[in-house]
């Protein structure tokens, strides 16, 4: 009998709450969606539905407290002592005091003796260049702007090539060019090593852009409202902007997310539904 591939991420009914007694936080309620090996889907919701939650009980650094999550078929813990995912969080969190090279090739480096089973790892010269940070090896992160760190961060991600990249906010903090540009460029490389990514943004057109997939959570406590389906071609170049495929899309995610921020409390707190 033919046996199912498990999902790269599998996340069912998984609840999470913070605190206890007066002061309890039900950060989600219960979240059930996968992700199949390879896709690429972002997460996007109300400012504090819970999005950096799912990311970090993908990543085992917290349990849920209800449901379960697995990454190809194993716990998040075991997925990550095997090296199987990469995290970019939300600021680049280069070490000071070592070149961009250095930092990149630190978690091989550390991992030397990671599984032999996997691919061999990138070439991290080879990715910098490919990133634009080709003259940029030999300097301290504190001689790169900050597009230039979270490309260094996004690159180190790849290093010891996880099959699974989780992605919180990564370019927030970026302009419109210089985000597009790492889009570009983190596609480039999520096509090249077949990695699965999800990809936590507030953003809709950047969801749309980049995503097989988007996943809309409701406001705290998250849970999935909708899930639409990107059917979009790619590569999706300069030119997506001026389809009208792509709009409709992003109408949708907007729609959808209306519904989920009028619950939100920070809707209420300012008097919504006048
Ligand atoms: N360690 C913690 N202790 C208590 N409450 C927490 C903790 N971490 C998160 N929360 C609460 O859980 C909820 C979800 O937080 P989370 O950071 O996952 O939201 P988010 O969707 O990532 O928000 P944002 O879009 O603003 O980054 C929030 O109400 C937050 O205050
Ligand atoms: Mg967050």
């Amino acid at each position: 009998m033919e046996q199912a591939t498990p999902a790269a991420i599998e996340v069912s009914a998984a609840r999470r709450v913070y605190g206890y007694g007066a002061s309890t936080t039900v950060a989600l309620g219960a979240v059930d969606f996968t992700v199949a090996p390879g896709r690429f889907v972002s997460l996007i919701g109300p400012s504090g539905c819970g999005k950096s939650t799912v990311l970090r009980l993908v990543a085992g650094l917290e349990t849920p407290d209800a449901g379960r999550v697995l990454v190809h078929g194993a716990t998040p813990a075991d997925a990550c002592a095997a090296k199987l995912i990469g995290f970019v969080p939300q600021t680049p969190a280069l070490l000071p005091w070592l070149s961009v090279l250095k930092n990149v090739t630190l978690p091989q480096r550390i991992n030397r003796k990671a599984s032999k089973r996997r691919a061999p790892h990138p070439d991290m010269r080879e990715l910098l260049r490919k990133a634009g940070l080709g003259d940029a090896m030999d300097k301290l992160p504190a001689q790169l702007s900050g597009g230039m760190q979270q490309r260094a961060a996004i690159v180190r991600a790849f290093g010891l090539r996880p099959e699974v990249l989780l992605m919180d906010e990564p370019f927030s903090s970026l302009d419109e060019f210089t985000r597009e540009s790492l889009q570009d460029q983190l596609l480039g490389l999520w096509n090249e090593l077949a990695t699965t990514v999800l990809f936590v943004t507030h953003s809709v057109s950047e969801a749309v852009r980049l995503s097989d997939a988007v996943v809309v959570m409701s406001a705290r406590p998250g849970r999935v409202v909708d899930v639409v389906e990107i059917d979009l071609p790619r590569p999706r170049g300069e030119r997506l902007f001026e389809k009208r495929e792509f709009h409709a899309y992003e109408d949708l995610i907007r729609d959808r997310l209306r519904g989920a921020w009028r619950s939100a409390d920070i809707a209420k707190a300012g008097g919504a539904g006048r």
